[in-house]
């Protein structure tokens, strides 16, 4: 039985699979390196796609700790607003990556409320280049993201997308969607 100060998740979560800079969305979530000046990955994609003006304004940011959250407007791209994100680099899974994975989502989401952006489209975070076993990550990920979403009625945070690039994630985030329920 869900208490009145939680919101119903269900039908507010979708996984896409797809290229997230195609996304037409309030926020899409980058995840980027602590420079924040670009990189391979979906970082690479999304500075393509965005243009050089978002390295421009990435470069007045001062970089970003691993965990945390900033925001850019979208320049070129179809969303208007590009939330960078540092996951961890994955160490085994005893060094603390678990809570820092935890913490890019509902930073990113936290961020995203602040700034009146009600759809949001994440990667899967530092799955790529980081290493972040997919199963583990996108069980974090789902997790962190119901908790966003009770917390916040629709009116602040509509929908949540996961766009996965291949057909592993995919399969591993369609398979963890019934905690949405
Ligand atoms: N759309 C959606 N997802 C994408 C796209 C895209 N266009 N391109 C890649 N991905 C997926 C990858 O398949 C992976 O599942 O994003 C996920 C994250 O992988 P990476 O981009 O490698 O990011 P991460 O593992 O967090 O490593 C971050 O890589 O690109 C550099 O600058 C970045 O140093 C940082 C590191």
């Amino acid at each position: 039985m869900q208490n009145q100060s939680l919101y119903g998740t269900r039908g507010r979560v979708e996984v896409i699979k797809g290229d997230i800079t195609r996304m037409e969305v309030d926020a899409i979530v980058n995840a980027a390196n602590k420079s924040l000046l670009g990189g391979g990955g979906v970082d690479g994609a999304i500075h393509r796609a965005a243009g050089r003006d978002l390295l421009e304004e990435c470069k007045t940011l001062g970089g970003c700790e691993t965990g945390r959250a900033k925001a850019t407007k979208g320049y070129k791209l179809p969303a208007g607003m590009v939330i960078h994100t540092v996951g961890p680099v994955w160490r085994g899974g005893d060094r603390g990556e678990p809570e820092l994975l935890h913490s890019c989502y509902v930073n990113s989401l936290e961020l995203a409320v602040q700034r009146d952006a009600r759809t949001v489209a994440f990667p899967s975070i530092s799955t790529g280049v980081y290493g972040y076993p997919i199963d583990k990550a996108a069980g974090i990920a789902c997790r962190a993201v119901k908790g966003m979403l009770e917390q916040y009625p629709p009116e602040k945070l509509e929908k949540v997308y996961f766009v996965c690039f291949d057909d592993r994630a995919y399969k591993t985030y369609m398979d963890l969607l019934s905690i949405f329920d």
